[in-house]
């Protein structure tokens, strides 16, 4: 059995009936938006936000969901979608989950309120069912994410990103919204509980070591449904390069710093720097470092007892670091 299978086996009930909801929850009376929630419902990604959700509730509940989880999981994969709707924009990326982005397609313009309407639908689903304490996790979420990839434009202008500050970005603009899925899963079935703060570190550590895995996925070329190569482009710097500028000679460390301050259109410079990078041990040091987030999140489960959701859990934590997009 595949492993993503063998991961959604305890959960194949509620992730069927997920799909169901998360595809009402977009519904809209206008015809251009349906349209466009039509195409994006149709190019799912991996789903491992709601997966995240439902592992964790029942973990923490002997194997109880409530409404309140397929809520909460509706909530936050609207989001997702929200943001990687607006991100594409941010990023001038065309592709997105194997198919065109919604900027590509229907430009800037559409996708900017798009993204809003998909926000905007994903809050009022706990509104209107007073979910306010899930509503509070999703919230603290979105005000990170947007203060992370703001951070992370500073960062990609100034050219002065350090390893802390890398941390940073990844935990506000990526490792919050996975740690929110984990502590909405807990609350909707044991609000108040100990259960709550534990998840969102696991989640947190595990959307550490995530992001990573994504900025590594930007030096290889392999096909993940989306362009590779582009942080740079972007002034992007990630985890390799930081470690590879931090331990380069101050000739090799202009030389790096100029190619991507004013070479960075230019595909043979940035495929040379993609090549120092690789040959300074950037991805190596890069992998380790993941791997210390994925042991820390695998440590976090050890005080759960057994059970088919916590197996599924710690597949799942592999599979963030083994995964092939
Ligand atoms: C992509 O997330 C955005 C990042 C935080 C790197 P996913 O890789 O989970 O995207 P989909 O939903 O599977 O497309
Ligand atoms: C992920 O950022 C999107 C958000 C967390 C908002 P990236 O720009 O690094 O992700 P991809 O590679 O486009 O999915
Ligand atoms: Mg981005
Ligand atoms: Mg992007």
């Amino acid at each position: 059995m595949k492993i993503v299978e063998q991961i959604k086996q305890p959960i194949a009930y509620e992730m069927e009936l997920f799909e169901q909801k998360f595809q009402l929850s977009m519904a809209s009376k206008v015809a251009l938006l349906n349209r466009i929630t039509h195409y994006l419902v149709n190019r799912k990604g991996k789903q491992m936000r709601p997966m995240f959700v439902f592992l964790v509730a029942k973990m923490v509940s002997n194997g109880e969901v409530s409404e309140r989880t397929y809520r909460g999981a509706s909530v936050i994969e609207l989001i997702h979608t929200a943001t990687l709707v607006h991100d594409d924009v941010v990023d001038d990326s065309n592709r997105r989950r194997g198919f065109f982005s919604i900027n590509a397609l229907w430009k800037n313009k559409i996708a900017v309120l798009i993204g809003d309407y998909l926000l905007s639908k994903g809050l009022l689903l706990s509104i209107d069912n007073n979910d306010f304490d899930l509503l509070k996790i999703i919230s603290i979420a979105v005000r990170e994410m947007s203060e992370g990839e703001l951070l992370q434009i500073e960062k990609a202008r100034k050219l002065d990103i350090t390893e802390a500050i890398y941390y940073e970005i990844i935990r506000q603009k990526t490792a919050t919204l996975i740690a929110a899925c984990c502590s909405l899963g807990a609350a909707s079935v044991k609000p108040d509980s100990k259960h709550v703060e534990t998840m969102r570190k696991f989640g947190e550590l595990i959307g550490m070591a995530f992001q990573i895995k994504d900025d590594l996925f930007d030096y290889g070329n392999t096909q993940i449904g989306k362009p590779t190569g582009i942080d740079i482009k972007e002034q992007k710097m990630t985890l390799p390069l930081i470690y590879v500028l931090n331990h380069a000679s101050k000739k090799d460390k202009n030389w790096l710093i100029n190619s991507v301050k004013n070479h960075n259109k230019d595909s043979k410079r940035v495929k040379e720097v993609i090549a120092f990078v690789k040959q300074h041990g950037g991805l190596d040091y890069a992998v380790t470092k993941m791997k210390a987030f994925q042991l820390e999140a695998l440590e976090l489960l050890e005080k759960y007892p057994e059970s088919a959701y916590k197996k599924s859990l710690v597949l799942m934590v592999n599979y963030v670091i083994d995964r092939k997009k």
